[in-house]
């Protein structure tokens, strides 16, 4: 049995979790439950994603998450397409701080009279029983579905992310609101937010399970990274919601609130097409190393990114996994949109090669060969053991803003034996 809540008149009696989102405008507090918090979608990815969905040809209808947790995405879903929304949530107190958090998004835009917002739901209950939330809602809402958002639970400490810990379960919501969908030339639109750990055999399966009810629905899967080399969210946007030619999207979130995402996108769909192979040559000075977004090279996008600010395309592969990915080329990268700096963490031209690993005693020998090349800072960016990175770093740091030199640079490991690159950054060479 469902309990309707209505987002204008709910009050915040009971909840007690409440914290800025870091990444909403200020003021803007949202309320949580039964710690809802870590689960919750960012601010700013949810609107970024809803700004995408609104460039979607949608049908008519009603906007429905059906495991909506504190109902963060949900509100950005309603505000921004301007629908009416329907969130449902097992647990009562999170589906009220739904309501709730919907309650101050309306107010923030000033949008408390809207038809979206007073059109909208939020129910305590299961997300699996269409027939009974669709039932409770009769004479309140009577839209068919446009598009079903669906973000289910997983246990906090999975290692395996397997699709049978997913709460509620994928086939059981598919099989439930099949039959409420508008209908549309494309489709059933559907945005499955999933982890953003799942395999290839688990994405294969995720289709399969896809397929299985709607056969051949066309679909585009969208890495979103808020940097630090990590993919954040991984979705599934199929029917209406995909875009038609697109298997992949790459959504990097900027750091400043208010600036466009960077958006990349390709046809090509199976990773071996899209992952880059290793392709090792001995490093060698005057040639450029670049260390890339880890992130990007996860989506399978970074080929298509680097025929946009790169001649030689995908140059040769030092590295390929971890968190440096290391690409040496001939010419420089030339990034075209600002927004093209944020998947490069360093890129230069070698002047040295260095084939002396680092030790304590070895710092003093790299401080006199980055002054050699007028340095003024040297970043390590290499694996290594994490109580010796702030002391070398730092004896870098302390020794070399002592000097007179004037370029920064960066230090890299090559792959192959211990050769240490010693990089002056892009902007300097
Ligand atoms: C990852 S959270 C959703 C977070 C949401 N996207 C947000 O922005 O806040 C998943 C939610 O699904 C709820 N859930 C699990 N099984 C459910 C079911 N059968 N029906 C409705 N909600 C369910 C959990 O209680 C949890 O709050």
């Amino acid at each position: 049995m469902h309990t309707i809540l209505d987002p204008s008149l709910v009050n915040d009696d009971g909840l007690t979790e409440q914290a800025q989102d870091k990444t909403a405008p200020q003021g803007m507090l949202f309320f949580h439950a039964k710690e809802g918090q870590p689960l919750s979608t960012p601010w700013q990815v949810a609107t970024a994603r809803s700004a995408m969905l609104k460039m979607c040809d949608l049908p008519k209808g009603l906007i429905v998450d059906c495991a909506c947790g504190s109902g963060l995405q949900l509100a950005a879903h309603a505000s921004i397409l301007q629908r009416p929304a329907l969130g449902i949530e097992l647990s009562p107190q999170r589906a009220q701080a739904s309501a709730k958090n919907m309650q101050i998004v309306a107010r923030q835009l000033k949008a408390e009279s809207k038809p979206w917002f007073k059109e909208s739901r939020i129910l305590a209950g299961d997300g699996t029983d269409a027939p009974g939330a669709l039932e409770v809602l009769r004479g309140h809402i009577d839209a068919p579905v446009a598009l079903l958002h669906l973000d289910p639970a997983r246990p906090r400490n999975s290692r395996t992310h397997g699709l049978d810990e997913m709460q509620p379960s994928l086939d059981d919501v598919f099989a439930a609101w099949t039959p409420y969908f508008a209908e549309h030339p494309r489709g059933p639109a559907l945005l499955l937010d999933l982890s953003p750990r799942l395999t290839t055999v688990q994405r294969n399966k995720v289709e399969a399970l896809v397929d299985n009810i709607w056969p051949g629905l066309g679909r585009t899967w969208v890495w979103t990274s808020r940097g630090r080399g990590r993919v954040d969210r991984l979705a599934l946007w199929l029917g209406a919601a995909s875009s038609e030619g697109v298997a992949r999207r790459f959504v990097r979130i900027p750091p400043r609130l208010g600036d466009e995402p960077l958006v990349l996108s390709t046809a090509l769909e199976s990773d071996e097409e899209t992952f880059p192979k290793l392709n090792i040559y001995p490093p060698k000075r005057g040639e450029y190393v670049s260390i890339l977004d880890a992130a990007l090279l996860e989506s399978g996008l970074v080929s298509t990114w680097l025929e946009g600010v790169s001649k030689e395309g995908m140059g040769r592969w030092a590295s390929v996994d971890g968190r440096r990915p290391q690409l040496h080329h001939d010419h420089p990268l030339q990034p075209v949109k600002r927004n093209d700096n944020l998947l490069i963490q360093a890129t230069g031209k070698v002047v040295a090669l260095i084939r002396e690993p680092l030790s304590d005693q070895s710092i003093d020998g790299l401080v006199e060969i980055a002054l050699e090349h007028n340095m003024k800072s040297l970043t390590l960016r290499l694996n290594m053991d994490p109580a010796d990175q702030p002391k070398w770093q730092g004896s870098l740091d302390r020794q070399l803003s002592r000097r007179h030199g004037e370029r920064d640079g960066f230090v890299a490991q090559h792959p192959s034996g211990d050769v240490l690159l010693l990089c002056v950054c892009h902007s300097e060479s």
